[in-house]
C-alpha cells in the first residue's frame, strides 16, 4: 500500500523503513532538509541497532524515498502516519502538541478524498477527535485513527517488526480495514490487534508508559527503605519479581528513568487528567516523578559523602552518558544530570560512554569527556556508574584499579558485581545497598 510518515524521528524513521520492508510503497516527509538528505542515501540520523542496514537496504529497493514537502505527501498517497514530537510544554506539564496539529492543518487542504490520517505520536487522550473535527472541516470526506507506537529506543527495529501489540483508535471499519490490511505480516505471525475507540487507544499508551514509571519508582523507593533499614534493594527486587504476577522487568532499582518518554508522559497524562477533571485519580504520578527525581538528587548526595563531603578540586569519573544502554540518547539523561551537578560543585568530571559522547558533548560542553574507560577513570577520586551498558559489566577492577587515584566506586545503576569490585580493593557503594556499602546509611 502507498502511505506516507511525516516526521523522521525516532518512530517515524524506524516505522517508514520497516513498513517500505513488509512491501509498502512509503515517502517519509521531514522539514529537516540535511535529515532528508541522508536519509536519501540511506544514512540513519540515529543510533538504532539494524537501522543503517535496514534504511540502505529499502531505499535501494526504490519502496521508500524522502521529501520535505507535505504537499507532496497529500499527493503521494491517501494514508499518512503522524509521527511528529510531543515535547513537554516550556514552562508547564502539559505536552505540546502543536507539531501534530501544525501537520494535520498543512495536509487538510491538499489531502486526497477518502484520505486516512493516522497519528502515532503520544498525544493528550482526546487529540484524535479534536483533530478529527478540524480535518472534517476542511476535508469533510477523509478520516483521521490514532494507533500509539511502543517501541523502546535501542530495539527500535525489533519491537516494530514484532510488536508486543498493535493498538488501533478508530472511528470507522474502513478505517480499521486499512490498518489490518498494512499492518497483516505482523497479524498473520500472531501480534495481538486491539481495535478500540480513539480516546482509548490514546490512553492504552500513556498507561503503559505511566505504568512502567510507576513499577520502576517504585523500586527505587523501596530503595530508600532500604537504605533506612539496613537492608538489600537488589536481592529485595529479585525476590518480589520472582512472583510472576510482579514479574523481574523494570525492576531494576537504581538512578531511575529519564528518556524524552517516561518523565514527560507521566508528566503529560497527570495535566491532562487534571483537565479532564481525574487528576486525584493519578496524582500518585507526581510521587512517582519525585521518587525518580530524588533518586539522582540522593545519588550525588552518596557521591559528596564518600569523597569526604565537597567536590571542589576533585577528579570524578561518570561511566555513561546515554539515558540507558544500547542508545545514544542523551534526552533527560540521569547520568548527565548527575555529572553536571557534580562538576557545578566543583569537581572535573570526565564522562565516557561507548556511544553518546558526540550527543552529550553537544548539550554538556562543561563536561569533559573520554574515548575509553581507563582515560575517563585516570587519576579519579570517585568513579561513578551510571548507565548500565552491558561493557561495564566487563571491566576488570583490578586494571581500572591501576589508573585511578581513589579504588572508590559508586554503582548508581546496581548492576556491576560488588565481589569482585571489592576483591580487587575497591570499595563499591549502591543506593539501598547499605551492607554492600558498609559506609551509607542515612
Ligand atoms: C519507553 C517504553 O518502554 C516504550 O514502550 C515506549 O514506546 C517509549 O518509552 C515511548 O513512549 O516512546 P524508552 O524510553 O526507549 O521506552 O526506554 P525504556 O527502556 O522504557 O527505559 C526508560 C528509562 O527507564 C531508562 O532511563 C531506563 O534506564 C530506566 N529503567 C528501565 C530503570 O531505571 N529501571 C528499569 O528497571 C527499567
Amino acid at each position: 500500500m502507498r502511505m506516507t510518515v511525516i516526521g523522521t524521528g525516532y518512530v517515524g524513521v524506524v516505522h517508514a523503513a520497516c513498513m517500505a520492508d513488509i512491501g509498502h510503497d512509503v515517502l517519509g516527509v521531514d522539514i529537516d532538509e540535511g535529515r532528508v538528505a541522508a536519509l536519501s542515501e540511506g544514512k540513519a540520523p540515529i543510533y538504532e541497532p539494524g537501522l543503517n542496514e535496514l534504511l540502505a537496504r529499502t531505499v535501494r529497493s526504490g519502496r521508500l524515498r524522502f521529501s520535505t514537502s507535505t504537499t507532496d505527501a497529500a499527493r503521494f498517497a491517501r494514508l499518512h502516519f503522524v509521527c511528529v514530537g510531543t515535547p513537554q510544554v516550556r514552562g508547564g506539564e502539559a505536552a505540546d502538541v502543536s507539531h501534530v496539529d501544525a501537520v494535520v492543518d498543512s495536509m487538510a487542504p491538499h489531502v486526497q478524498p477518502g484520505s486516512l490520517i493516522v497519528g502515532k505520536s503520544t498525544v493528550p487522550v482526546g487529540t484524535t477527535a479534536r483533530l478529527g473535527a478540524r480535518l472534517r472541516a476542511v476535508a469533510p470526506h477523509s478520516e483521521i485513527a490514532w494507533n500509539p507506537e511502543f517501541l523502546r529506543e535501542g530495539f527500535a527495529v525489533a519491537d516494530t517488526r514484532r510488536p508486543e501489540r498493535i493498538v488501533v483508535g478508530v472511528e470507522s471499519r474502513r478505517a480499521e480495514a486499512v490498518l489490518r490490511e498494512i499492518y497483516q505480516p505482523m497479524l498473520i505471525s500472531g501480534v495481538p490487534f486491539f481495535s478500540t475507540d480513539p480516546a482509548t487507544a490514546e490512553l492504552v499508551k500513556v498507561a503503559s508508559n505511566a505504568f512502567l514509571a510507576t513499577k520502576i519508582s517504585f523500586i527505587n523507593a523501596m530503595a530508600e527503605v532500604c537504605d533506612a533499614a539496613g537492608a538489600d534493594v537488589v536481592t529485595l527486587a529479585e525476590a518480589v519479581g520472582a512472583d510472576p504476577r510482579i514479574g523481574h522487568r523494570f525492576l531494576q532499582p537504581g538512578l531511575g528513568f529519564g528518556g524524552s518518554c517516561f518523565p514527560k508522559d507521566i508528566r503529560a497524562f497527570a495535566a491532562r487528567a487534571e483537565e479532564l477533571g481525574a487528576g486525584e485519580a493519578i496524582s500518585f504520578l507526581h510521587q512517582v516523578d519525585e521518587i525518580n527525581t530524588r533518586q539522582r538528587r540522593r545519588t550525588v548526595d552518596l557521591a559528596r559523602h564518600l569523597v569526604g563531603g565537597s567536590f571542589a578540586g576533585l577528579r570524578i569519573a561518570g561511566l555513561g552518558a546515554a539515558f540507558k544502554p544500547e542508545s545514544d540518547d542523551v534526552r533527560d539523561s540521569p547520568a548527565l544530570d548527575v555529572a553536571s551537578a557534580i562538576r557545578r560543585e566543583g569537581a572535573e568530571v570526565r564522562v565516557h560512554d561507548p556511544e553518546a559522547v558526540d550527543n552529550a558533548r553537544h548539550r554538556f560542553p562543561g563536561l569533559q569527556y573520554a574515548l575509553d574507560v581507563p582515560k575517563a577513570c585516570e587519576g579519579a577520586d570517585l568513579v561513578l556508574h551510571l548507565t548500565a551498558w552491558p561493557e561495564y559489566r566487563e571491566i576488570s577492577p583490578a586494571e581500572l584499579g591501576s589508573v585511578v587515584r581513589n579504588r572508590q566506586i559508586l554503582d548508581a545503576r546496581a548492576t556491576l558485581d560488588a565481589a569482585s569490585w571489592r576483591s580487587a580493593g575497591w570499595t563499591l557503594s549502591a543506593l539501598g545497598r547499605p551492607k554492600i556499602t558498609g559506609m551509607y546509611t542515612d
